[in-house]
């Protein structure tokens, strides 16, 4: 049965309501079609909030403990600014070495202590399952900001919400995944979640040793998307609508020389632009360490910063979403 087009602006109340008071954000696979509507509407909400009065106080009282085990700017200061805009408070441990962890306490006990002063606890940790292993131990909700090379949903989210901003649909696409898509958490989210829309192609533009993981192509697949394999850029970017672009996960490398032979492989620059559509999007979750160069910031086909800024405005709708306010 063909599926209604998404459409973000129709104010939340009008949007299929999904129950999310108390849930985990663990995987992308927990959001349909109708789910990502109805964040969508409620992130478009939190954005006309912001713009008309920047802080307010939805989630008044509500404390978020913000558990990074991991380096992070966005996700980390995004979450903060989210729950803060809201009216709310944030324990922030974004160097676990100066927390209980360094003295050997278990992720499940330090989630058990931190749901003793917190209503919601945001976790970012090494390995991969970590954030169901600290669902299981919460009785609060926890949302995963990305478990090892897992997933990164929250980021998917924003991915998708960009999509959506700067060309208007989520449907008939070519999404072209470029760099590290053997680590990189956030591709691996992104194709599961784009993989629920109708004429959605996936490209998937990689050295040899960062292809994407079968595991996630064959979820993929079972959905009926065509997806293809390329180890250069040249073929892909004529028809790609979405360059999602990623670094090379140099702390993921067991053997360093490997890194070396790869780090550096695609670099992004209007020169290369050149060959791709006018109206299209370049995506990156960022950081970025020399794939996409400096020259191409200015292009109106450079959405990795206003992305960074849709990040808010999704978060800000998760929050009030599992902590029943939206
Ligand atoms: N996109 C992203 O996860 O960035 P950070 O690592 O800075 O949080």
């Amino acid at each position: 049965m063909p599926t209604q087009p998404l459409n973000p602006h129709l104010p939340f109340g009008e949007n299929k309501q999904a129950d999310w008071y108390g849930k985990d954000i663990l995987s992308v696979k927990q959001f349909s079609r109708d789910d990502l509507q109805y964040v969508f509407g409620v992130a478009h909400e939190m954005r006309g909030m912001v713009e008309r009065v920047g802080t307010f106080d939805l989630l008044k009282g509500k404390i978020l403990a913000n558990l990074f085990y991991e380096p992070s700017t966005r996700t980390s200061s995004s979450f903060t600014a989210a729950m803060e805009r809201l009216g709310g408070s944030v324990i922030p441990i974004n160097e676990v070495k100066y927390s209980s962890v360094s003295k050997g306490e278990s992720l499940p006990d330090t989630i058990r202590t931190l749901e003793c002063y917190a209503d919601v606890i945001v976790l970012r940790h090494p390995e991969t399952g970590s954030a169901a292993i600290a669902a299981k131990a919460a009785k609060k909700p926890v949302i995963n900001a990305g478990d090892g090379v897992g997933e990164h949903p929250t980021q998917a989210l924003l991915d998708t919400f960009t999509i959506m901003e700067e060309l208007g649909r989520l449907d008939n696409l070519t999404v072209t995944m470029l760099g590290d898509l053997k680590y990189g958490r956030t591709v691996h989210s992104l194709a599961r979640l784009l993989s629920q829309f109708s004429g959605i192609k996936l490209n998937y533009v990689s050295p040899d040793i960062l292809r994407m993981p079968k595991e996630v192509m064959d979820e993929v697949a079972a959905k009926g998307v065509p997806q293809a394999e390329f180890a250069s850029l040249e073929k892909a970017l004529p028809e790609t609508d979405v360059l999602y672009v990623t670094r090379v996960q140099k702390e993921r490398f067991e053997d360093p020389a490997d890194y070396e032979k790869v780090k550096g492989a695609y670099v992004i620059d209007p020169k290369v632009m050149k060959a791709a559509k006018q109206e299209m999007a370049v995506m990156h979750p960022l950081p970025r360490v020399g794939e996409i160069s400096p020259d191409f910031d200015d292009d109106p086909r450079a959405a990795y910063f206003r992305q960074m800024e849709y990040g808010l405005y999704v978060r800000m709708a998760l929050l009030a979403m599992v902590l029943g306010k939206a």
